[in-house]
């Protein structure tokens, strides 16, 4: 997995029909998606409950991209093995979901994934700026996790920030919650370079009809990158 900053399309499978996963996961990889993400809820550390590490095992064996696991649970490190085991890329953990997400961060690089770390809306930049020689990507939160097609909240100040200090390293800025044509630009110009879409990929389109995916993913990837 080479690193570059182009802009990278990860739909959130959030948004997918639940009883079809392989065939959604295919579809979207199909109509142009660079990652796969993916949203794991324990109904404690958010209020809502989605799957866990034998059904991300199971989306393993479709996706041919990136797999893309974003964490919302607490705690997180019982599980780093288990997503490993289901072929995980890149895991993500909230740096809010205990007190310990350096050692959380230098345990899913032991385990042979990429490290992300994920900030709520009201947790500052300066939060993971003893964290970004450990990680792979910060996830700017645009909504309060839990659930898809919430109200984009707009982070670009805190997007800013995290790019002055991420400097020339090789880490991603990734945007998850509202991501679409209006609200991609935005996250785009100062400085993300992954959008996780959930409700603006999946609007519109099946499992049958999956040409509207690829219309809303290329939608969403040509105004982000007018945006630059
Ligand atoms: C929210 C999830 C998001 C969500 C985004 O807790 O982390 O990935 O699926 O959904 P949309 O794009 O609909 O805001
Ligand atoms: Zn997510």
């Amino acid at each position: 997995m080479p690193f570059d900053r182009s802009i990278k399309i990860a739909p959130s499978i959030l948004s997918a029909d639940f009883a079809d996963f392989g065939r959604e996961i295919q579809a979207i990889e199909a109509e142009g998606a660079d990652w796969v993400h993916i949203d794991v809820m324990d109904g404690h550390f958010v209020p809502n409950i989605t799957f866990g590490p034998p059904a991300v095992a199971a989306f393993r064996r479709h996706v041919k991209t990136v797999m893309d696991v974003h964490v919302m649970i607490a705690p997180v490190d019982p599980f780093i093995d288990a997503f490993a085991k289901a072929g995980t890329d890149i895991l993500t953990a909230h740096v809010e979901a205990g007190p310990h997400i350096h050692r959380t961060l230098q345990a899913i690089r032991g385990a042979g994934m990429k490290a992300g770390v994920a900030l709520n809306p009201g947790t500052p930049a300066q939060s993971v700026a003893h964290l970004l020689d450990l990680t792979d990507l910060v996830c700017v939160m645009t909504v309060n996790p839990g659930f898809g097609g919430q109200k984009f909240i707009d982070m670009s100040a805190k997007v800013r920030e995290l790019r002055a200090m991420i400097g020339d390293r090789p880490v991603h800025i990734e945007i998850d919650g509202g991501m679409d044509p209006t609200t991609a630009p935005l996250m785009a110009a100062a400085g993300a370079d992954v959008l996780v879409a959930g409700s603006a990929v999946f609007r519109g389109g099946s499992v049958e009809n999956p040409a509207p995916y690829g219309e809303n993913i290329r939608a969403i990837r040509a105004a982000a990158e007018r945006a630059r």
